[in-house]
């Protein structure tokens, strides 16, 4: 980190954030795009704002002892955007990975790439990869990073795994449930997420982890993401605390 960085190292919120603190938390960082347009600035000046908010957040997340938490930083759909933007997007997540990781690592931070790999540039794959070795032994907050990502994509790939190990003879179809799908997930061994969050007021879910969100808490919060940080992960957090989830059950 060097001096100039605006971005405070994690430390512990109050009480009452602490005890409401979810294990699971995804982000959909939603709103660069029109930050910078409001402001007359080129799209691009918004997702780099976001990478401060970023790493704001996740120090919040860390701060708060959040287990995981998922940001979406590219979808499968994002590839329809244009040319320069997509190139731009590619470029920034290679950059914000390498810049990133160490200081990531030194909050005991470990990094998992969540997504799949055609299309993908092989220089993101290769700052993903890193930053994976680098982190795979912290025990602190797991950040997935979900780039080059869709949800539908992802229980697909699970799908196509399950028929090839029925069409391999390890598996009958009819021994086929909810947990040996969950299995086959890209992290399968992330717990369910407990509390979603989308900034700039859009209310959708975007093709985000749509199996992991089956009993997630939602949060649809009206700032957009460079505006967001770790003061507002812990508004969220403190309000998830007085949620009632019932999973389907009764109280
Ligand atoms: C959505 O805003 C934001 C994105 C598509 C990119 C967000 C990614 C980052 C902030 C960090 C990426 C970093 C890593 C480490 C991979 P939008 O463009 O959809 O905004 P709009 O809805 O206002 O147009």
């Amino acid at each position: 980190m060097s001096f100039t960085d605006p971005i405070a190292p994690p430390f512990r919120p109050a009480e009452e954030v602490c005890r409401a603190a979810p294990q699971h938390v995804a982000v959909i960082m939603d709103g660069n795009g029109r930050w910078a347009n409001a402001r007359g600035l080129p799209r691009t000046e918004g997702h780099k704002v976001g990478e401060l908010s970023l790493m704001d957040t996740v120090a919040g997340a860390v701060g708060a002892g959040v287990g995981y938490i998922s940001m979406y930083a590219f979808s499968t759909e994002n590839w329809r955007r244009s040319p320069s933007e997509v190139r731009f997007l590619m470029g920034y997540s290679r950059d914000v990975i390498r810049h990133r990781a160490q200081q990531l690592n030194e909050w005991g931070v470990r990094i998992r790439w969540v997504g799949r790999e055609p299309r993908l540039w092989k220089s993101v794959i290769r700052e993903l990869r890193a930053a994976e070795q680098l982190t795979a032994a912290n025990t602190g907050t797991q950040l997935l990073l979900c780039v080059n990502y869709g949800g539908r994509a992802e229980i697909a790939d699970a799908a196509r795994g399950l028929a090839l190990e029925v069409e391999t003879g390890r598996r009958k179809a009819s021994s086929i449930n909810e947990k040996s799908l969950a299995r086959h997930l890209y992290a399968a061994d992330v717990p369910d997420v407990d509390l979603l969050i989308r900034t700039s007021g859009e209310q959708r879910i975007s093709n985000f982890l749509l199996w992991q969100l089956a009993y997630a808490e939602l949060d649809f919060v009206d700032i957009p993401w460079p505006d967001f940080g770790r003061e507002a992960l812990w508004k969220s957090i403190t309000a998830f605390g007085r949620r009632q989830r019932r999973f389907g059950g009764t109280n």
